[in-house]
């Protein structure tokens, strides 16, 4: 990454990052209970989930990795562990060392011709890089691959970073759910990019994609 600090790249979310990807959605949704069954969503046929990763953590500080190193042993934990395990649901702890280091995640679920990116999340010290951008990206090119017709999502109404974020890929606000988010009862905003298969749609983004390219640098995407 040209502005950034390491070389991140997209992939398919595999078994081994679980335990990272639970770190990473406690941080970004921390009221989320209970977890995402993320082991189980990695067999569902209409959704494909992503992380953005870097094949090492070496030379990380671990400030900027911000994972939870240090707490991953202790009796919270171990207790949250056991009660997962109780639904098969409990991730496995393998060390970013030798398993490279996930910084962040997409998951999105397909149904006839419309994609819905049901979560988005980065690591909180890694955030402002442009690797939500990056999953955002990666995730409409998967959207466009599987001829999606738009791309539609949920966003709390206070969630500016995310909205700027979806607004820069041509997401615009088509309705509101009335208290949709069951802890503090926050609206949540909808937001579409319609007809991602349009040659309008297809100019612009790939005019982001090279933009994203020249600022940050190449980053590989496998999709599949
Ligand atoms: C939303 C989120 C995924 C953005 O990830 P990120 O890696 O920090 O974002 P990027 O650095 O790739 O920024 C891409 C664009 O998003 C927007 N953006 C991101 N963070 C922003 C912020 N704090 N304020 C304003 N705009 C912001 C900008 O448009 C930015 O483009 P720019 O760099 O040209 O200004 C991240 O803040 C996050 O994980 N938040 C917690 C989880 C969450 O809220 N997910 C969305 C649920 S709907």
């Amino acid at each position: 990454m040209r502005d950034g600090i390491m070389d991140f790249a997209i992939r398919p979310m595999r078994v081994e990052d679980l335990s990272q990807v639970a770190e990473i959605e406690r941080q970004a949704f921390p009221t989320t209970w209970p977890p995402t069954p993320f082991r189980r969503e990695l067999g569902n046929n209409l959704a494909r989930y992503l992380v953005a990763w870097s094949p090492s953590a070496k030379g990380v500080p671990p400030s900027l990795r911000g994972d939870e190193q240090s707490t991953s042993d202790s009796w919270f934990q171990r207790l949250t562990d056991s009660v997962l395990s109780l639904f098969g649901a409990a991730p496995e702890r393998l060390e970013p060392e030798t398993h490279g280091l996930v910084v962040g995640y997409v998951a999105t679920w397909f149904v006839l011709d419309e994609a819905h990116i049901i979560s988005i999340a980065v690591r909180e010290s890694l955030r402002r890089l442009g690797l939500g951008e990056l999953l955002m990206m990666a995730a409409v090119e998967l959207s466009m691959a599987r001829r999606a017709q738009r791309v539609t999502l949920e966003a709390r109404v206070s969630n500016l970073a995310a909205h700027a974020l979806y607004e820069k890929y041509g997401f615009a606000r088509v309705g509101l759910r009335k208290r949709y988010y069951s802890d503090n009862n926050e609206d949540a905003l909808i937001m579409t990019a319609d007809g991602i298969l349009s040659p309008a749609y297809q100019a612009k983004f790939q005019a982001l994609v090279e933009a994203y390219h020249q600022r940050r640098g190449h980053a590989m995407r496998i999709l599949a």
